[in-house]
C-alpha cells in the first residue's frame, strides 16, 4: 500500500466534488498489477485506519483524478493550428495529407511517442483516440500505450469513399482488419478497441453496415465517430441519405448507436436526436476549442442536460487547439456563456472539471474504473501545483472555497501546473 498526502479532489457518483484541504489517498496493487484506490478522505481519519502506511507528502499540492479526453486524433498532433474556411477544406488540405503518412509504421511510432508525452505533460491519463485508416497506426498507438501502462482506446479508421488514395480503404478488408485488431488489442491490459467509421460521408453503406455488425458481435468495444459538426457536412449527409430523418439517424439505421458509442461534436442536433442519444446510451464528445477554431458552432449544454444525453469534454486535436484540459474547460465555459439559447449559462468550475474526469468516464462506460478516485477505481491521478505560475499562485492563494480554486486553475492554469502524473 502507498499513501499520498495533499489537498484532495474526488467526485461522487452524482458528479459532486468532494474536497479535503488535508487529504490522504491510499492505493494498493492488485493481483493484475494495477494500482487501485483502497481508501481516501481527510488525512487524520484515513491515516488512523492504516498502520505503518508509507506516506508521500505533497504539501500545497492538489491531487485530482487524471483527465479524460473523450475524443482526440493522435495522427493530427502535427497539424494543430492549421487554418481553413471550415471543416471540409481543413480535412482536404491538411488532415488527409497528414494522415496518409501513417502508412509508414516508423512515422506512426514516432508521432505516437510524441502524442503520449504531450497527453501526460498535460495530465491526461485516458483518451479515446482516432488512429488512421492504416492498421499499423493502431499497432503503433497501442504498443506505446502498453509500454506506458495507460488506459487507452483507439481503432482503425474506416473510410472507403470520398477519401484520397493512400487513405481510402477497401470495404471488406477494412472490416477484416478491424476484427483482427479487436482480437489483438481489445481487453489487453487496460487497452480497449474502438470501431471507428470516420463519419457518414466517407463510408459506404456496406462499410457502415459492417461496422454495426462488428459492434453487435463485440458489445464491449467502443464505437467512435463524428456527427453534426458543421453545416456543410450536415447538408452533404442529407444529400447522401435523402430519406433518413437526420444525420444521427443514419448511424442509428446501421446499428451504430449504443452504450460506449461516442460521437464527437453533436452541435447541429434537434430534440429528437438528443432523445435518441439518451435512449440509446450513446455519448457526445464536446470539443469546444475545435468548434471555435473551425467555426463549427456551439454545443448546447442546456439542451443536452435537459435530454439526459451523456456528454463530456474532448480536445479534438488537431481541429482542437490544445492538449491542455485547462484550455478545453475554459473554452467550454465560454461556449456555455454565449453559445446557448438565452440566457447563457455560467457552468460551475467543478462541473466543468467533472465533464473532463468522472463525467467523461461515465459517458465512456468507464464509471467506477477511472475519473473519480472512488474506492476500487484505478489510481490514475495528477498532482497540481498552483504555485507554478505567478499570477495563478496569487489568485489561488486568495480562493475562499473549492469553486474559486478550480476556477483559478481553469482560467490561469496550463501544463506548468501539472507537476506529476501517477498512473495505475
Ligand atoms: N469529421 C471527419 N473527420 C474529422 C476530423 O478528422 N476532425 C474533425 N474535427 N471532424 C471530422
Ligand atoms: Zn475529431
Amino acid at each position: 500500500m502507498n499513501g499520498y498526502r495533499a489537498q484532495l479532489l474526488r467526485f461522487d457518483a452524482q458528479g459532486q466534488a468532494l474536497y479535503d484541504s488535508d487529504g490522504l489517498l491510499v492505493t494498493e496493487r492488485g493481483s493484475d498489477g494495477v494500482q487501485r484506490i483502497v481508501d481516501a478522505g481527510p488525512y487524520r481519519a484515513v491515516a488512523a485506519r492504516h498502520r505503518d502506511l508509507p506516506v508521500t507528502h505533497w504539501m500545497d499540492r492538489l491531487i485530482a483524478p487524471g483527465f479524460i479526453d473523450m475524443h482526440v486524433h493522435y495522427p493530427q498532433t502535427d497539424i494543430i493550428g492549421s487554418p481553413a474556411d471550415g471543416l471540409l477544406p481543413w480535412l482536404t488540405n491538411y488532415t488527409f495529407p497528414a494522415e496518409t503518412r501513417f502508412a509508414d509504421p516508423g512515422h506512426a511510432a514516432e508521432v505516437a511517442h510524441v502524442f503520449f508525452t504531450e497527453l501526460l505533460r498535460n495530465g491526461v491519463t485516458t483518451a479515446l483516440t482516432f488512429a488512421t485508416a492504416h492498421p499499423a497506426s493502431v499497432d503503433a498507438f497501442f504498443h506505446e500505450a502498453q509500454k506506458r501502462g495507460l488506459r487507452m482506446m483507439s481503432g482503425k479508421v474506416l473510410q472507403d469513399r470520398n477519401s484520397p488514395d493512400g487513405l481510402r480503404d477497401e470495404t471488406e478488408q477494412s472490416l477484416i482488419d478491424s476484427e483482427t485488431l479487436i482480437q489483438r488489442w481489445h481487453g489487453r491490459g487496460r487497452l480497449g478497441y474502438a470501431i471507428t467509421p470516420r463519419f457518414a460521408p466517407t463510408s459506404s453503406e456496406a462499410q457502415l453496415r459492417g461496422a454495426g455488425e462488428l459492434a453487435a458481435r463485440h458489445p464491449q468495444t467502443w464505437i467512435h465517430s463524428h456527427v453534426a459538426e458543421n453545416r456543410d457536412e450536415v447538408r452533404w449527409v442529407a444529400e447522401l441519405y435523402p430519406r433518413t430523418r437526420s444525420y444521427l439517424a443514419v448511424y442509428e439505421d446501421f446499428g451504430l448507436l449504443r452504450g460506449r458509442a461516442v460521437y464527437a461534436h453533436c452541435i447541429h442536433l434537434d430534440d429528437t436526436d438528443r432523445a435518441l442519444m439518451h435512449a440509446s446510451g450513446a455519448a457526445a464528445a464536446v470539443s469546444p476549442t475545435s468548434n471555435l477554431f473551425l467555426g463549427s458552432g456551439f454545443f448546447n449544454f442546456r439542451d443536452a442536460e435537459a435530454a439526459g444525453m451523456l456528454h463530456g469534454l474532448a480536445s479534438d486535436v488537431g481541429g482542437g487547439t490544445s492538449f491542455s484540459p485547462f484550455r478545453t474547460m475554459l473554452a467550454a465555459y465560454f461556449v456555455g456563456r454565449e453559445g446557448q439559447s438565452k440566457p447563457g449559462l455560467s457552468l460551475a468550475p467543478s462541473h466543468l472539471w467533472w465533464l473532463h474526469t468522472g463525467g467523461a468516464a461515465r459517458a465512456l462506460g468507464l464509471e467506477g474504473v477511472v475519473g473519480t478516485l472512488a474506492t476500487g477505481s484505478e489510481a490514475d491521478f495528477v498532482v497540481l501545483n498552483p504555485d507554478a505560475i505567478p499570477l495563478l499562485s496569487r489568485k489561488a492563494g486568495r480562493a475562499e472555497n473549492l469553486e474559486e480554486l478550480l476556477f483559478a486553475l481553469i482560467v490561469l492554469g496550463d501544463d506548468r501546473v501539472v507537476e506529476r502524473v501517477v498512473t495505475a
